[in-house]
């Protein structure tokens, strides 16, 4: 069992941009349709940034909300740790451009890369610092422009991702019993061939060769990833359940990263809870990859779903492959 320093959320934020990109725009664009992007996905809409919106942009949006709810300012922030596979650029890391934009003038930060689990990679990275109590206020981020490496071209892909952004804050918890409970983190870095983004790093920089290639578009072969999702998910959050003595019944939420509704369902079934415990927006945003589950934070506590003691699972499974699962006691 991973021994947990105490660290707990205090605030939830998210922010998407307001353009819509419906499953109808895409079948104008691509050789699908309605019908099949519902069914394999339950995906309808996505909310995708204009030209010249980035992922640092929309941070701050979600940041902004969130020290204004939690009546933080900026100078009391200690560290930023923002999940993204879509930096605004190479570096500096997105996080010192956040920093700046909203006067964190207290604060070191750095990216990280663990794509769809990047939030969850995050949340732990943060709470090590929350909860050894030398940083009191961190900000977790977890934020991607997937519109930006997306082959609008590629049928395959083009469905599944949207853009978007949340943030929480992490302070440390006053005792064991509140904040995160547990966690599992691990990877299997055979994976990283069937889910990434050939070009712009060091392998292969961009030149006219890698453009005419499209390598700086996600490729995506689908069905493997989607096995290992499910069956990586399912595992992990039933582990986590059982290490702690807990059933799905005393679950007051999960909160999986919204990859393909299918992929939530198996979740859903293996760990034998009904849909009311279930928090589900793939529907509206698509896979937002490492913006997810704090989107998904953000919803469920607009719809009145989230609520102090209750247990809450968050689960995901990205590129590398990354899987990741915690398990807290929603503290406010
Ligand atoms: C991408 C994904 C939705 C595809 O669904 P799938 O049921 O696995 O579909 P397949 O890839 O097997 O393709 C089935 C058929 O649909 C076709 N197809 C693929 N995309 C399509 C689209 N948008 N519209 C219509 N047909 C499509 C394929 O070409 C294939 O046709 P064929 O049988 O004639 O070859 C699914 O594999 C998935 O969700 N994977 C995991 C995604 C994921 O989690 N990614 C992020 C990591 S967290």
């Amino acid at each position: 069992m991973a021994r947990c320093i105490p660290a707990k959320i205090t605030g939830v934020a998210g922010y998407v941009p307001p353009r819509l990109l419906t499953n109808q725009d895409i079948e104008k664009m691509v050789d699908t349709t309605d019908e099949w992007i519902r069914s394999r996905t339950g995906i309808l809409t996505r909310h995708i940034v204009d030209k010249g919106t980035a992922t640092s942009h929309m941070s701050v949006e979600a940041v902004k909300k969130l020290l204004a709810q939690t009546h933080t300012r900026p100078e009391e922030i200690e560290l930023i740790v923002t999940a993204t596979v879509t930096p605004d650029m190479m570096f500096p890391a997105t996080a010192c451009l956040i920093q700046d934009r909203i006067g964190a003038k207290n604060a070191w930060g750095f990216d990280l890369s663990a794509g769809c689990s990047g939030f969850v990679y995050a949340l732990t990275v943060g709470m090590q610092f929350a909860g050894a109590g030398t940083h009191k206020k961190v900000l977790v981020i977890g934020s991607d422009t997937m519109s930006s490496i997306i082959n609008y071209e590629d049928r395959a892909t083009c469905v599944i991702f949207g853009d978007g952004a949340g943030a929480v804050l992490l302070e440390p918890a006053q005792n064991e019993s509140e904040g995160v409970l547990d966690f599992h983190n691990d990877v299997d870095g055979s994976g990283g061939a069937l889910l990434n983004m050939p070009a712009g790093g060091s392998l292969h920089p961009a030149s006219h060769e890698t453009v005419d290639k499209k390598m700086h578009y996600v490729f995506q072969d689908g069905q493997p990833v989607f096995k290992y999702a499910v069956r990586r998910m399912a595992e992990v959050a039933a582990m986590l359940l059982e290490r702690n003595g807990f059933t799905g019944r005393d679950l007051g939420l999960v909160i999986p990263h919204q990859a393909n509704l299918r992929i939530i369902r198996a979740v859903q079934e293996r760990l034998g809870v009904d849909d009311s415990k279930m928090l589900i927006n793939i529907q509206q945003y698509g896979n937002t990859t490492a913006a997810t589950i704090p989107l998904g934070m953000m919803d469920a506590l607009a719809q009145g779903r989230l609520k102090k003691g209750d247990l809450v699972l968050i689960v995901s499974v990205g590129a590398g492959f990354t899987t990741g699962g915690m398990l807290m006691r929603w503290a406010y």
